[in-house]
């Protein structure tokens, strides 16, 4: 086991980067390998809350390399911001790549997607981070990639040559066009810092596992958002499963063995979309406040819902899932009752499938077990054997129903309440 992927099983927000932060202490290589600032990952450690967006989680342990992917899309000015901010509480020389490959989030992005969103008819939700229309370039071939910074000449015509079309469409929007120099000049300064770091990263990665160095891949988001296999269109731009690390990273696939899919004890999305086991009572009341659901990157409330195995066996299916880490077990203590959605009914069907139409999925009525909850306070546990014996039944039912091995569950937000069972790295 020299690698692992990280992947949110649900629609992000699972707590992946607690446990990335986690593993990445056995890790040599911690690689990021989608989105850009869209995500969020808290880590608490020595009681203290860092929120990273775009920065691999392995940068609050220092000797590990970190590498962001070229499937990343990356603004340039917010991971700036961020470096300085961990900077400033001490984190500091961290060693850092990034690919030569991974696109640029310009200004017009991030003004685009707001306008997109506000004109649309199917409001996606979105982080306003620019990342949509990033991705849209990237594949209509009109993108600009953090390796072009290397070279002025070719930036610079690039840049030219995206503004002819990004202007023309900020004026249909109404929108106040960019002026070429200025935007040129606002990069100028970015290069100056960030250059150092740009380099072909697929190279880097493939040095390391042929050294049989241990490799940490981390998703961002969750599989439900992803663009293939994710509750589409309410999904994000790229693709967050296992199945995207070789293209995203450019390692071969015969690397990706070892998926970890992350879990939370209950179920969270922000944003629009179908949500079946979605509730909004006293209980939802109580996750929420308990589990502090509240975006870390826009602060909006989290919408909350019950576990639901007919996501989990399609994330299991579609990314290879090899065991599971269940998050914030410990917000679940003291509610009487718990169900876990095990099928939904479909215009009076019983399916097991994740309907590819998103109304259709808005239509489906989950089908529940109840379970007994528990009442003790289970932050301060430190093994499995420790646990209620309800939140034991709990787990094995999660295990029972997807027929992958709970390795990790987490009881509390410190690196100190994870409780492996077994080891992934
Ligand atoms: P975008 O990635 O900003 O384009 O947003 C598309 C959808 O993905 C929206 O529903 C967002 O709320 C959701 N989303 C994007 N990133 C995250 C994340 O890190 N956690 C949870 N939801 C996310």
């Amino acid at each position: 086991m020299s690698n692992v992927v990280v992947v949110g099983t649900q629609w992000g927000d699972e707590g992946k980067g607690k446990i990335t932060d986690f593993l990445a202490q056995k890790a040599d290589v911690v690689v990021r390998f989608q989105g850009g600032n869209n995500a969020g990952h808290t880590i608490v450690f020595n009681n203290q809350k860092f929120a990273l967006h775009l920065l691999p989680s392995g940068v609050l342990s220092t000797d590990k390399v970190n590498v962001m992917a070229n499937g990343m899309v990356i603004n340039p000015k917010a991971l700036i911001e961020e470096m300085n901010m961990l900077n400033q509480r001490g984190v500091k020389d961290f060693d850092l790549r990034i690919s030569n490959r991974a696109h640029i989030v310009f200004p017009y992005h991030i003004e685009l997607d707001a306008a997109f969103e506000k004109v649309g008819e199917d409001k996606i939700g979105t982080t306003k981070r620019g990342i949509g229309p990033t991705y849209t370039d990237k594949a209509f071939r009109s993108g600009i990639r953090m390796g072009d910074l290397l070279d002025l000449d070719y930036f610079r015509k690039r840049l030219s040559a995206a503004l002819a079309i990004k202007n023309n469409v900020l004026k249909m929007m109404n929108l106040e066009v960019i002026d070429l120099e200025t935007l040129y000049q606002e990069f100028l300064g970015y290069r100056e810092v960030l250059k150092e770091y740009i380099c072909d990263t697929s190279v880097v990665i493939n040095k390391y596992l042929d050294e049989d160095k241990k490799v940490l891949f981390e998703g961002a988001q969750g599989v439900m958002l992803c663009i293939d296999h994710g509750t589409y269109p309410f999904v994000t731009s790229s693709s967050p499963s296992a199945a995207s690390v070789p293209l995203y990273t450019g390692v071969a696939p015969r690397y990706i063995n070892n998926v970890l899919g992350v879990i939370k004890a209950y179920t969270t999305r922000v944003g629009e979309g179908a949500f079946p086991t979605e509730f909004d009572d006293e209980v939802a009341h109580q996750i929420r406040e308990t589990g502090n659901e509240y975006g870390t990157s826009t602060g909006r409330p989290r919408r909350i819902g019950w576990l639901d195995l007919v996501v989990l066996n399609h994330t299991k299916r579609v990314s290879g899932l090899t065991g599971l880490s269940v998050m914030l077990l410990d917000v679940l203590s003291g509610i009487e009752s718990l169900k876990i959605c095990v099928a939904y009914k479909y215009k009076g069907q019983t399916i097991d499938i994740m309907p590819s139409i998103v109304d259709h999925l808005s239509d489906c009525e989950p089908v529940y077990i109840e379970m007994p909850g528990w009442q003790e306070d289970i932050t301060e546990i430190t093994s499995f054997d420790e646990l209620p014996s309800n939140a034991k039944d709990y787990l094995s039912k999660i295990e029972e129903l997807t027929g992958v091995k709970v390795k990790i569950f987490s009881v509390g937000p410190d690196r100190e309440q994870t409780i492996v069972v077994e080891d992934v790295l």
